[in-house]
């Protein structure tokens, strides 16, 4: 296998054996690859195609202006294109990168026919799209859920399906179109439930005696979210993106339901619950800081120590974090800003230029008039919040994941969590 990138630094750090991004067992598959000479990584895309049966596009494709940017994946299909000419065998490109449905078939079967000079059926051409999350892409690619193939012809979908024989799920065989959808389509399922989860926290917020986890708790107990195995129950994975929080971010949720809607927008077909979803996502960080600011009184000259920075725990990722919409908002309502991440690095984002980030729980938390927990590190949790609490000017913690929920913690401490009354705890 060759991983082809334009990246030279890249390119040399993966020939070494190391992995250019933070993801669980990506090292040491790196490193088996290259000492059992199974796998290298070049920037050569014309030989690394000619060498091969299979090229499998997954470059970016991010959001510009409310669309997704498709230059470099149709630059990567003109590459390909290219060396196709030489190749003088069945070829396969395969679209791993994530594209509004109809680009493969409009967009990048044009240019890959052009630069080849080859029509489509000459060469395969497949979307197989991914279904990774981040932190655990290795194991979610090893032991897949599903695998979706779809294809221009039967004979590329049968060179895509021996390709993956060793895997048993279930492997679905669509039109291109499908398979782009389906991938959107997933994740926007998962954002519709984490706002719907959000509004629910909502309404409990406003209503006396109401508290989100309660409630959601009494939905998740519904044999289609919880089934019931031999006496137990067992929640099914879904629940897991029921829960009210900061809102989602990373580097797909956010884009694949701004580009589905752009998408649709631009063909005249109407998303009214995906606009609901955006919307309701896009408030979060207000109605986080807004709370924190009705909690002490008022934001400016305040001191808050704001726990985590990522996007989700588990990862170094900023992207589209809502951790980074709510530090710049605390900082433009006055409030100091102290920022602490278990993982994340002092450089990066420029939202973090002129932000204290400290290296400790007890540097965070010196002095401050509040904490704001934004990323649900367990960690957290762990912490002897006993101790730490003394060290805070007012022992106020606000839980924007809800993370501290089941841990003890002392009377002292004003904890306020996401999805309760304000009215109906003391
Ligand atoms: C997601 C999809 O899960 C994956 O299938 C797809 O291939 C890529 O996009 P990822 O971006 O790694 O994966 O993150 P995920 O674990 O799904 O979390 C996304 C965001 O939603 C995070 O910001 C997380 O904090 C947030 N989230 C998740 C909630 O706010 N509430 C929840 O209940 C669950």
């Amino acid at each position: 296998m060759t991983l082809v990138d334009v990246d030279r630094e890249r390119i040399r750090r993966i020939n070494e054996g190391e992995a250019t991004l933070q993801e669980p067992g990506l090292q040491e598959l790196i490193r088996d690859g290259l000492a059992q000479d199974r796998l290298r990584a070049t920037t050569e895309l014309g030989p690394a195609v000619m060498g091969s049966d299979v090229s499998i596009l997954s470059v970016g494709t991010p959001l510009r202006k409310g669309r997704i940017d498709l230059s470099f994946v149709r630059g990567a299909a003109e590459e390909v294109g290219r060396a196709l000419r030489t190749v003088g065998r069945y070829h396969v490109v395969v679209v791993k990168s994530t594209v509004v449905p109809g680009t493969t078939q409009t967009v990048l079967r044009p240019v890959l026919e052009e630069t080849s000079g080859m029509r489509a059926g000459a060469f395969g051409l497949c979307v197989n799209p991914e279904f990774l999350r981040e932190g655990s892409a290795v194991r979610d690619f090893m032991d897949p859920d599903r695998i979706v193939i779809g294809a221009w012809d039967d004979r590329c979908a049968l060179v895509l399906e021996r390709l993956y024989e060793s895997f048993s799920c279930p492997k679905l065989r669509t039109s291109l179109a499908e398979a782009e959808l389906g991938k959107y389509v997933s994740n926007a399922l998962l954002a519709t439930l984490i706002s719907f989860s959000n509004e629910i926290a909502g309404l409990c917020e406003g209503l006396p005696d109401t508290d989100v986890e309660t409630v959601m708790g009494s939905v998740h107990l519904d044999r289609r979210l919880t089934a019931l195995h031999e006496g137990l129950h067992v929640p099914v994975g879904i629940c897991a993106y029921l829960r009210a929080g900061a809102g989602f971010g990373g580097s797909c949720l956010p884009k694949d339901v701004g580009a589905l809607r752009a998408h649709a927008r631009e063909r005249g077909i109407p998303t009214r619950l995906l606009d609901a979803v955006a919307q309701v996502n896009r408030h979060r960080a207000e109605i986080i800081v807004r709370l924190t600011g009705q909690l002490l009184g008022s934001l400016r000259g305040r001191t808050i120590a704001q726990l985590g920075l990522a996007f989700k725990p588990g990862t170094d990722d900023l992207r589209d974090s809502p951790a980074i919409t709510i530090l710049k908002r605390l900082r433009s309502s006055g409030a100091d800003v102290r920022v602490y991440d278990p993982v994340v690095p002092s450089s990066g984002d420029p939202a973090l230029r002129r932000v204290v980030l400290a290296s400790s729980p007890e540097e965070a938390l010196e002095g401050v008039d509040a904490a704001l927990i934004v990323t649900d590190w367990p960690q957290f949790s762990e912490w002897d919040w006993g101790s730490l609490s003394s060290r805070m000017r007012q022992p106020v913690i606000i839980d924007a994941r809800n993370t501290l929920r089941r841990t003890r913690l002392p009377d002292h401490i004003l904890y306020r969590p996401i999805g309760r009354c304000l009215g109906s705890d003391g």
